[in-house]
């Protein structure tokens, strides 16, 4: 059976890095693979990824763009993998636009609600890798880095309310997360997977 999986976390919580890892591993039990990205994922939504990373704008603006490139992602790239029997690895979905819009820029939960329902109707991912890590951790990955986007640039308070956003969203439907703690190094993290991805029945 097919499988939607979404991975999350703030900046510098190494996401990215344990999502190729995962994928390939994924492949090596049989399975076909897709691995695309939020925003983005289509041709249209890397556009407006290009915008909602540099450009300034309202903060509903940007909620809406986010979810106008997750519509088109559903519709060009998701729902067609799942139906032809593949598995669809995202790095981010939604719980990105409820932590960040919502928790850290403030725009009301309701209203995002509203959004995804639009969007997404009763769709979800199926599993959600949430990578915890300290706000401190995450500055200090983050610190090496030459160029910061929009939200990487933003202050401590903004992740501090960014993680609890996530946290109310794992606490709003336990079931769909598995929450890695990610403040720890590669191995134990990647130790944390190995044990998600052994209770995945296929
Ligand atoms: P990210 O996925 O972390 O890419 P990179 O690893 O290349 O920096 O960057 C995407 C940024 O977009 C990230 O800071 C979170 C933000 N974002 C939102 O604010 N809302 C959303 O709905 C999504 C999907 C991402």
């Amino acid at each position: 059976m097919s499988r939607f999986i979404t991975f999350e976390g703030m900046d510098g919580a190494g996401k990215s890095t344990h999502l190729a890892w995962f994928a390939e591993t994924l492949r090596q039990r049989g399975h076909e693979v897709v691995v695309t990205r939020e925003p983005g994922g289509t041709p249209l939504g890397e556009q407006l990824r290009e915008m909602l990373l540099h450009q300034n704008m309202a903060i509903g603006t940007e909620a809406m763009l986010m979810f106008a490139a997750r519509m088109e992602h559903i519709e060009q790239v998701i729902r067609p993998a799942l139906r032809a029997g593949k598995w669809v690895v995202s790095d981010r979905f939604s719980d990105a636009s409820f932590a960040y819009q919502g928790a850290g820029r403030g725009m009301d939960w309701a209203r995002l609600q509203q959004l995804e329902t639009w969007v997404q109707g009763d769709f979800q991912p199926s599993l959600t890798l949430f990578f915890d890590v300290t706000v401190e951790v995450s500055r200090q990955r983050l610190a090496n880095n030459v160029s910061l986007d929009r939200f990487e640039q933003e202050r401590g308070d903004f992740f501090e309310r960014v993680r609890a956003g996530y946290h109310r969203r794992v606490s709003e439907c336990p079931q769909r997360y598995r929450v890695i703690d990610a403040t720890r190094d590669i191995e134990s993290v990647k130790h944390q997977l190995e044990l998600i991805l052994a209770a995945i029945h296929e």
